[in-house]
């Protein structure tokens, strides 16, 4: 006989071998990367950088730490990714160094049970190649490409999962704000960045799938739930266009997709929108939207039939409970996802540590630990522990108090 409490309780279990972990990315938290275009912006006075990433979280030394903290909390997964401008810190040179420096982490994680996903590229790019243009130079994918072979080659036995780039239909965005052309201009260059980031992700994964290792190979995605206001349909599906429908379907043949939403958007006839007066925001000035991941998570996996892999969520506030009850209704959200039959396999939280959240500086929090801007030591929030007896339990427990 089944009591109520059991049966609640199984309405909130999730399915065996749902992957539980915490992400967190190589610039943002390893400290002294000098050689890539973030660390160039974070130098140019009129870049709008808050401050430089400096030692981040110094996690280029103290990554048994962080490993430590992900298995203590009971994860069974960490993504981090890896450091383009260091593993080839001169185009064609590569540092073996470097590539054993990351393999030393895959192996640790390993040993600790602990599934490495790695991604490989995460918003930095190496100062030799945006010095010809970035992703706007001809050969950016070949260049990519190449990189992904020789990292593939080295790590590939170790790795758990795989993703090529990270939020790749970000790149393009920026575009817009390069402020030198018109927006047409900026428009078209957009649109051509789109088009490279699809190349380089595809040869990426034909990279990863001819060396060493079995693992699932995927793209992750920035989401938001896209609202139209009244008169803002046609915009809204424009947008969705240029900004998720393209890489949708540039998925053919992946084994996953990468989901990661932070808030919802809306779209009038003018374009995006602000948000509602009133509404609650985040630190990020992001609405306060937990509801946007479930949503996401539904309309990723309808458009492109593969599962989907919540390689991001998270929350930035200084407040912990907020925190834990954002979570909470995140999860809430993809449980009823999964009722539907929708194929999640699993749930990363952004982040594991307080760490550089590129030009807002140090300022937004978005950690399960604080870490201490002097000695760098962690602190675990109670989100920490909350977040750890979930994945324990493999089962929305109840926040605490
Ligand atoms: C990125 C992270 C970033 C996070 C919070 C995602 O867009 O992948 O690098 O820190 O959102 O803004």
């Amino acid at each position: 006989m089944v009591d109520r409490a059991d049966t609640a309780a199984a309405e909130l279990s999730f399915p065996e071998g749902f992957l539980w972990g915490a992400a967190t990315a190589a610039h943002q938290v390893e400290g002294g990367n000098v050689n890539n275009d973030s660390w160039a912006k974070e130098h140019d006075p009129n870049s709008g950088y808050a401050e430089s990433s400096g030692d981040a979280c110094d996690s280029l030394h103290r990554w048994p730490e962080d490993i430590e903290l992900i298995a203590g909390m009971g994860l069974g997964a960490y993504r981090f990714s890896l450091e383009w401008s260091r593993i080839e810190p001169a185009e064609g040179e590569f540092s073996n160094a470097a590539m054993d420096h990351y393999r030393r982490i895959c192996a640790a994680c390993r040993e600790r049970d602990v599934v490495p996903v790695v991604t490989f590229h995460h918003f930095t790019t190496p100062t030799w190649l945006t010095a010809r243009g970035g992703w706007e130079a001809a050969d950016a994918p070949e260049a990519f490409s190449r990189f992904v072979t020789r990292a593939g080659a080295h790590l590939g036995d170790l790795i758990g999962w795989a993703c090529t780039i990270n939020e790749l239909n970000l790149i393009g965005v920026r575009a817009y704000d390069l402020g030198t052309s018109s927006f047409e201009d900026n428009f078209a260059r957009h649109l051509a960045i789109n088009e490279a980031m699809v190349r380089a992700h595809r040869l990426g994964v034909d990279a990863l799938r001819s060396g060493p290792g079995a693992f699932p190979v995927g793209l992750t995605l920035s989401m938001d739930e896209m609202v139209a206001d009244p008169g803002g349909e046609s915009v809204l599906e424009a947008a969705r266009e240029i900004l998720e429908d393209r890489f949708f379907r540039a998925t053919g043949g992946d084994d996953f997709i990468g989901v990661q939403c932070y808030s919802r958007v809306h779209f009038g006839p003018e374009g995006q929108a602000p948000n509602e007066p009133g509404v609650p925001t985040t630190q990020m000035g992001y609405e306060y939207w937990p509801q946007g991941v479930e949503h996401c998570a539904r309309r990723a996996a309808a458009m492109t039939g593969i599962p989907v892999l919540l390689t991001e969520s998270g929350i930035a506030t200084d407040d912990d409970a907020e925190r834990i009850t954002y979570l909470a209704e995140v999860l809430r959200g993809v449980r009823r996802a999964l009722d539907d039959g929708v194929d999640i396999r699993g749930y990363f939280v952004w982040s594991l540590l307080d760490n550089f959240e590129w030009s807002h500086g140090f300022g937004p929090k978005f950690g399960l630990h604080s870490v201490d801007r002097e000695t760098f030591a962690r602190h675990p929030k109670p989100s920490a522990s909350w977040f750890g007896a979930v994945a324990r339990a493999n089962s929305l427990v109840a926040p605490p108090g």
